[in-house]
């Protein structure tokens, strides 16, 4: 805890630098943020932003479902989140009858909204240092595990008494600087969290892959639940007694626009970042982790990819598992690209060669000298195994589909030897369950032509310890292998016709004629594999790794004490601030901040699953008919970019003006920069969002939901023209409105 003290101290002594990155702590703004943020234009106070004492903008950021943010924008509980984080929930409501996916879905009443069992969102009651309470007992001699042993009965501990004092909150404790510092986070969860709306998928996903990461942008990337509660107003499970939630503060949405150089504010949850590695190991992900990741995935996506153009069938079954393999796929591309055009790798080197100076000529530094050396070592000698592992995660556990499905029928096998008569019927059934899910989006053909090309890249890479299954195979020539592979795949029962019958009817010869199937003990063998030698191997490396990086990461505040340091993102509520920016996308080419309706129009191909749009949106811009959300020249802005640092959770998070007025919904960055997760460049690193005159647009023009709209607090100034007005003095001696 010493440490930390040290380490916010140094921080604070730092006011006069200009903090070019960050996702900084809501609760320490005003020691750490707030002056620096006020000379780029912020016109409210750090209690506006953060406060335990009063109401404050945090009351209305929400959690959504764990993974992505969301925001309060009316007194009865309406929340905005992005198109892609409510895209399960949409998709659970659709039918052919009503493809919400496809037309949009407007619920016209509050009875229209549809429940969600499962979906929850969750609101910060307050942040509190523990780290005094976490770390008590322990010391920095002690080893890893008994420190962490320790560490645990703590945060036991001090949850269960806080559980007992007021039960009405969840709470958690997370650990910030590699364990230097811990938060208590409490929180309130919502259960009952409804649909209200949603823009067909033409534009929520407008431009769908081929866009994904990439600015210009032109998708009105949104959808719309409200929180309900019960008639105390209080967090409850679903019930028709609920009532729309009143939240403690709801965020005002500005339509008078923004311009080049505006102040602008990210409030989320970012979900995780890796900002003080080693240049070593940025190396190796740049060099080693991600090549091998994409090479693997080029390899699937080419294969879908060929199918999914020709056959319409294909695409729907394929489309969203298609989307998830692409969108690290593509990042970890612009990760490559970016760390080499800002030169990070050299530029890393430099910070650690000033670090080791430092070292050298400041006592409180003594023995530091060598840290970053000793983690670079760490980090390579790791590498090896580490690069095993990608290769498990990406083959056999996300890659080859029957695999991973294969693993699942472990409870059955186990049933059967253990003849069990009811669990083995339980098990027939989960079983049969499982055969029909699973095979309403797959394909064996692509699937073993997957296999064929990804099970050879796994068993190149693997070396160490390796079980017989998967060292014969890795054996045999390259046209064994792949005749291998293709009869596994047929001596597969549970791929093929008639599997769901022959479980229930026959459960015990069915598991044992699963246990001996080659795809089920290849699929196993990989599995154990991992466990038994490689994330063994790899957990003797974590604690020391561990432990280094936190003596780093305590240290680098007091080496550079003029520079302010932010913990990597860990899913906490964070801000992050910068201005609205275009940027320098590459020699000769310049990109404007913001994109306009006239450009989703210029990238319209009819019929295409990308890029289509629905005739009504083509009539509304025709006619020009964009109500008071349209610009001074009449135009219908979309997205703009801004140099705010932000990462995968921030999906969904309210941007936010100089007032702390809704502009802006994150939902990506731009590709040219999304090395950002491990080293921030403000010249190229740009978050994108959609312009929430769009979102008004879409849900007033298109939808017909005005009545949401009028539900809002509309802002129709920006914030540097109201207070052009007072100076000119028109309103200076009138009292102030309440
Ligand atoms: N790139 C964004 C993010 O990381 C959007 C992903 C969803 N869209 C897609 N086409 N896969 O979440
Ligand atoms: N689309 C991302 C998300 O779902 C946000 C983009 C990013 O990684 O910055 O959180």
């Amino acid at each position: 805890m010493k440490k930390y003290v040290v380490l916010i101290l140094s921080v604070g002594l730092s006011l006069g630098a200009i903090a070019k990155e960050g996702m900084w702590l809501p609760q320490l703004i005003a020691q750490l943020n707030y002056d620096e943020m006020q000379r780029m234009g912020l016109q409210i106070s750090a209690e506006d932003i953060y406060s335990v004492n009063q109401s404050s903008l945090k009351d209305a950021i929400v959690h959504f479902n764990g993974g992505c943010t969301a925001e309060l924008i009316s007194n009865k509980g309406l929340l905005l989140t992005n198109h892609h984080c409510g895209y399960s929930q949409i998709q659970k409501h659709s039918s052919l009858e009503h493809n919400y996916l496809k037309d949009g879905f407007w619920a016209q009443t509050l009875a229209e909204e549809k429940p969600n069992p499962g979906l929850y969102a969750a609101i910060i009651d307050r942040l509190e240092d523990v780290s005094n309470q976490v770390l008590a007992g322990t010391n920095q001699s002690q080893v890893t595990e008994k420190r962490d042993s320790i560490i645990n009965a703590n945060i036991k501990g001090l949850l269960a008494k806080l559980k007992e004092e007021n039960p009405a909150l969840s709470y958690e404790v997370k650990d910030f600087f590699y364990g230097n510092q811990y938060i208590l986070i409490a929180k309130k969860i919502f259960n009952d969290v409804r649909l209200v709306g949603a823009p067909p998928s033409s534009i929520g996903k407008y431009g769908a892959d081929t866009d994904n990461w990439v600015w210009p942008r032109h998708t009105g990337d949104f959808s719309v639940f409200r929180v309900y509660a019960n008639p105390d107003n209080q967090p409850a499970n679903y019930s028709e007694e609920n009532v729309p939630y009143q939240p403690a503060q709801h965020l005002k949405v500005n339509i008078a626009g923004v311009e080049e150089g505006d102040f602008t504010m990210v409030y989320g949850f970012p979900g995780s970042t890796q900002q003080y590695l080693p240049a070593a190991e940025v190396e190796n992900i740049i060099e080693v982790y991600n090549p091998a990741r994409i090479a693997v995935r080029d390899e699937i996506l080419s294969i879908l990819d060929a199918k999914m153009r020709v056959d319409e069938a294909t695409r729907l079954r394929y489309a969203s598992k298609y989307a998830r393999i692409s969108n690290s796929w593509k990042r970890w591309k612009g990760e490559i690209l970016g760390i080499a055009r800002t030169d990070a790798i050299a530029k890393l080197k430099e910070e650690e060669a000033a670090f080791k100076m430092a070292s050298k000529s400041n006592p409180k530094l003594k023995g530091k000298e060598s840290l970053v050396t000793e983690l670079a070592d760490l980090y390579k000698k790791r590498m090896p195994l580490s690069l095993e592992r990608f290769h498990y995660i990406e083959v056999g556990y996300f890659g080859i589909e029957s695999f991973r499905y294969a693993l699942g029928f472990g409870a059955l096998i186990a049933a059967a030897e253990e003849g069990d008569e009811a669990a083995l019927t339980k098990a027939a059934e989960q079983a049969a369950k499982r055969y029909q899910s699973f095979m309403k989006d797959y394909e064996y053909q692509l699937d073993l032509q997957v296999a064929q090309a990804i099970l050879p890249m796994y068993l190149d890479a693997v070396s160490t310890d390796l079980p017989d299954i998967i060292a014969d195979l890795k054996g045999e020539d390259a046209e064994d292998r792949q005749e291998e592979i293709e009869d596994f795949f047929e001596d597969a029962l549970f791929l093929h016709a008639g599997f769901e019958e022959k479980v229930l009817d026959n459960p015990k010869s069915m598991a044992k004629k699963i246990a001996k199937s080659e795809l089920y003990q290849l699929s196993r063998a990989m599995y154990d594999h991992y466990f038994a030698v490689i994330a063994a191997g790899l957990s003797e490396y974590e604690s020391a790794i561990k432990s280094k990086q936190a003596e780093y990461v305590a240290a680098l505040p007091i080496a550079f004490p003029e520079k302010p340091f932010y913990p990597d993102a860990n899913s906490t509520l964070r801000v992050a601030y910068g201005q609205v920016k275009g940027y320098e996308a590459k020699d000769a080419v310049e990109y404007n901040h913001q994109t306009y309706l006239s450009g989703v129009i210029e990238k319209y191909v009819p019929g295409d699953y990308e890029f289509d749009l629905p005739q009504k949106l083509i009539d509304l811009y025709e006619s020009k008919d964009f109500g008071p959300y349209a610009n001074e020249e009449g135009k219908m802005p979309v997205c703009f970019v801004a140099t705010n640092h932000t990462t995968g959770g921030n999906s969904g998070s309210p941007v936010l003006n100089a007032k702390g007025e809704l502009i802006g919904l994150n939902f990506d960055r731009a590709w040219d920069g999304v090395m950002s997760d491990m080293y921030f460049d403000k010249s190229i690193c740009r978050n994108v969002m959609v312009d929430l005159r769009y979102v008004l647009f879409i849900i007033d023009k298109l939808g017909g939901a005005h009545y949401l709209v009028e539900e809002m607090d509309l802002v129709t100034t920006r914030p540097g023209q109201d207070e052009d007005s007072k100076e000119e003095g028109t309103q200076q001696n009138l009292p102030q409105a309440g």
